[in-house]
């Protein structure tokens, strides 16, 4: 077997997706692996709110809402397919935690039944919401295993559950679930199944229309490069739209949004889950990193993030001798586009590894995640932070960081 940095060399030699790396800005000596939290910035961003601001909203001012209305649904279509999901069933708009409670709303109060099922591990936002809904239902939120199987979920829904709502790939684990299985399985028991697309839009295919899955939500800002705070997406299957009512009733959801009745009717398609005026500047970041991701093709970036992360795991092994456990499955079906790695000292590891210029992040109480992005990241790139987090582990130089955590991490 080659060493580690020939065969990281190799691969960058024949890596069909490395002509992307320069339609992002990138920051030289920046080695940064967390696009899983918030994707690098697509040049074309840079070019194209340019366009809407100083083209469409200087020059065009209110005119320009003809063309703007329909945003939302318009890259909703371009954004179905990454997600295996038709014309129509997708929307870009609110925030992925909105969405959720629109979908959960909704979805809970069609099945007449009062309980959610999740897992312990979903995302916190993720728990909080949907703790609101099932108790505004008469229900409660009822929680599985972290990363669950089928053969957890089985037990957990009864008659009860309405919902059952999980990420699919998981912000803390990197564990990627089942979606064909479990859909099925809450589909047997009479819920409806709602999946968290956050960690796997732009990383890892996932086929909707496939599995069955009645509802879905998801950011962009991540693997889809949108920017900051970029407007999140919902998915409603096609059959259920016009039965479905959603609790946020305004007026872009209204079936005549011009009309202005006195009384709120729902629209018959996706728009009836809109609820007010999108961010249109902050959907010209949508619109570009679709478009990229769409352009790379999800499979050869599917293809280079299981070889990122199969890289990263080996090259960081040895360090399990160093008190650093890989949490993230190992066969690479089963895990999405991040690593996970605990350690007892994962705050100030993780402050020591971005000393170095080495950007990860750290999830409380002892989780660093390595994110890996194939539209720019390198295996030169992954090779080197598992080098550095390497010196930093067996030297200990972190202890000379203090272990107490403060802002964002
Ligand atoms: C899995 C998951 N769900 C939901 C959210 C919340 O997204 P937002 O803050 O855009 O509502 C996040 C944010 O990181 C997430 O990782």
């Amino acid at each position: 077997m080659l060493p580690l940095s020939e065969r990281a060399a190799a691969l960058d030699g024949s890596d069909v997706l490395a002509p992307f790396r320069d339609r992002f800005v990138i920051e030289d000596n920046l080695l940064y692996l967390d696009g899983n939290s918030l994707g690098r910035l697509p040049k074309d961003t840079v070019r194209r709110i340019r366009e809407v601001v100083e083209q469409e909203w200087a020059h065009e001012v209110v005119l320009a809402w003809d063309r703007w209305l329909d945003t939302g649904t318009r890259i909703g279509d371009a954004l179905a397919p990454l997600i295996g999901a038709r014309g129509g069933e997708v929307a870009v708009c609110d925030q992925t935690s909105i969405n959720l409670y629109k979908l959960a709303t909704a979805g809970i109060q069609a099945t007449g039944r009062s309980n959610i099922l999740t897992d312990g591990g979903n995302f916190p936002s993720d728990r909080y919401v949907l703790e609101s809904v099932a108790s505004a239902a008469g229900g409660r939120l009822i929680l599985a295993p972290d990363d669950p199987t089928v053969g957890d979920l089985e037990p957990l829904i009864d008659g009860t559950v309405g919902l059952v709502a999980l990420s699919h790939v998981s912000y803390r684990s990197g564990a990627m679930l089942d979606g064909a299985a479990i859909t099925r399985l809450a589909h047997d028991r009479g819920a409806m199944m709602l999946w968290d697309l956050a960690h796997s839009a732009g990383a890892v295919p996932v086929q909707l229309s496939e599995w069955g899955a009645d509802l879905a939500v998801g950011c962009t800002y991540k693997h889809l490069n949108a920017g900051p705070g970029a407007p999140g997406f919902l998915f409603v299957r096609a059959d259920l739209q016009s039965t479905l009512d959603q609790p946020i009733t305004g007026w872009f959801g209204h079936k005549d949004q011009f009309g202005f009745a006195d009384d709120w009717q729902a629209a018959p398609d996706i728009r009836r889950f809109l609820v007010g005026t999108p961010s249109i500047v902050s959907m010209a970041g949508v619109e570009v990193g679709v478009a990229l991701t769409a352009e790379a093709g999800i499979d050869a970036i599917r293809a280079k993030s299981i070889a990122l992360t199969s890289l990263f795991i080996e090259a960081v092994t040895p360090l399990t001798s160093h008190a650093v456990a890989v949490i993230t499955p190992l066969d690479p079906a089963e895990r999405g586009s991040h690593v996970t790695l605990r350690h007892p000292a994962g705050f100030q590891i993780a402050t020591a590894l971005r000393d170095r210029r080495v950007i990860p992040d750290f999830r409380a109480p002892d989780l660093i995640r390595f994110g890996f992005a194939p539209l720019y990241t390198s295996f030169a790139e992954t090779l080197r932070a598992a080098e550095i987090l390497g010196d930093i582990v067996k030297s200990r130089s972190y202890e000379s960081f203090p272990d107490t955590r403060h802002g964002v991490t």
